[in-house]
């Protein structure tokens, strides 16, 4: 296994190199994601579409990314429903799946989402936050990510899943190390320690379930082996559902609450100082921080056989990029789209960062109501807080975001 996955890793660092080589677009965006944004722009000017000398091509236009992500013959496994990608993290999740196993886990999964449980996950909620926040606004100084933004996250998850506070810092310890890396940073050494991590949470989604099966509680868990005795999920699949939800929903959030803090506070005062004034701005800043910063920057697509796109035939297998953060700041969906605008005009289309679609984002009223709270919490107990620091962004190209964001109030 470990000499599979040291031939991968050489494979990816020389498909890379070939990348660099030949000029790629896409491995420039990778390599230095803050200039992604002109690189776009050098791509759009010559077509939505934009095929590299070396991988996938690469969608760049909010339309055609939206149209992709809502056609029923392009979709996330090979035609014959392999797996595209079976040795990162979420392989074997319904994200990756297509309809019908999709739809089936999905439906089982989405009831952890409805609004009798949001509303009670919103009180919860307001208690973390509150509580991080005080005691960071004791300490005066502190970093904003591992403090406040990733904390908040994993309490919810726990949270919704139902993981006993005797086991809240393994699964926190864990889902940290997995979440890390879906798609596998280049960094080999750490895979162990992810692999022990994966190992450790299905050890203790397994003991969870084995309770709950005995004694069910008003949890995702519960709710999933209720389905599991009715032969709706197997047991493989309730653990890997389990471990989508942490992973799908923890480093996400965390780069939401990052990137809205360093793009108000410090590149955008003016935009913090119309939020300080009418808070309930609120969801409409979260809403434009997921525009113009996309957690996930991109998603993937594979054709299952053959589709016209934007005048091209693609033959069947052929794997799409689509490039959400380019998408989001397309001048033919938005006015004026490298501005950071609160107030921006009405009739513009929904950002992509939370996908389109039947995949589109389970957890975002959830994601949503996280942003909106931090940021209300943020203004009324910490209206000066400043960036005091250089910000250390994530080593990883699939989740855009800071892994420290050093902040005084
Ligand atoms: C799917 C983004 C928070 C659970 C997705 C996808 C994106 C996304 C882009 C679709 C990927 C694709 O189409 O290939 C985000 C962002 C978040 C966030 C930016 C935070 C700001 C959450 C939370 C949860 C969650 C809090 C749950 C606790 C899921 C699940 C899916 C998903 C289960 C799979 C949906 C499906 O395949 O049908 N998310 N997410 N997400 N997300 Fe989120």
């Amino acid at each position: 296994n470990d000499v599979s996955r040291v031939l991968k890793y050489r494979a990816r660092n020389a498909a890379v190199a070939i990348m660099a080589r030949t000029g790629d677009p896409l491995c420039r965006i990778m390599h230095r994601p803050a200039g992604e944004h002109t690189v776009y722009a050098e791509l759009r000017a010559r077509g939505p579409v934009h095929q590299p000398k070396q991988g996938p091509p690469l969608l760049l236009s909010h339309r055609l990314c939206s149209e992709v992500l809502r056609d029923t013959r392009i979709g996330m496994r090979l035609p014959g429903g392999r797996s595209a990608s079976p040795n990162n993290t979420l392989s074997g999740t319904f994200i990756e799946y297509d309809p019908p196993d999709h739809t089936r886990l999905r439906r089982l999964a989405a009831p952890a989402f409805r609004p009798r449980l949001l509303r009670d996950y919103r009180t919860r909620i307001e208690k973390v936050t509150l509580d991080l926040l005080h005691s960071a606004v004791r300490k005066g100084e502190f970093d904003l990510v591992t403090d406040f933004a990733s904390p908040l996250p994993i309490a919810v998850i726990s949270d919704l899943l139902g993981i006993p506070d005797e086991h809240a810092d393994r699964f926190a310890r864990n889902g940290r190390l997995m979440a890390e890396s879906p798609m596998g940073t280049s960094r080999l050494g750490h895979q162990r320690a992810i692999n022990a991590a994966i190992a450790d949470l299905g050890r203790l989604f397994a003991d969870l379930m084995e309770q709950r099966r005995a004694d069910p509680r008003d949890d995702v868990i519960s709710l999933l082996t209720a389905a599991e005795s009715e032969d709706r999920i197997t047991a493989d699949e309730l653990v890997k559902t389990c471990g989508l939800l942490l992973i799908a929903g923890f480093e996400t959030t965390v780069n939401l609450i990052g990137n809205a803090t360093k793009l108000l506070t410090d590149d955008h005062p003016a935009q913090w100082a119309l939020l300080k004034q009418d808070p309930d701005l609120a969801p409409r800043a979260v809403e434009e921080v997921l525009r113009y910063a996309p957690p996930v920057p991109f998603a993937s697509r594979i054709c299952q056989e053959t589709v016209d796109l934007d005048g091209r035939s693609l033959p069947p297998k052929t794997m799409l990029m689509l490039l959400f953060a380019a998408a989001n700041r397309d001048p033919e969906a938005y006015a004026e789209p490298d501005q950071f605008l609160l107030e921006r005009a009405a009739g513009e289309p929904e950002h992509l960062s939370f996908s389109s679609g039947i995949h589109y984002c389970l957890g975002a009223p959830l994601a949503r109501m996280e942003g909106e709270v931090a940021l209300r919490a943020m203004i009324e107990l910490m209206p000066n807080l400043r960036v005091i620091g250089e910000p250390t962004p994530r080593p990883t190209n699939v989740l855009r975001g800071y892994l420290h964001l050093p902040v005084a109030v």
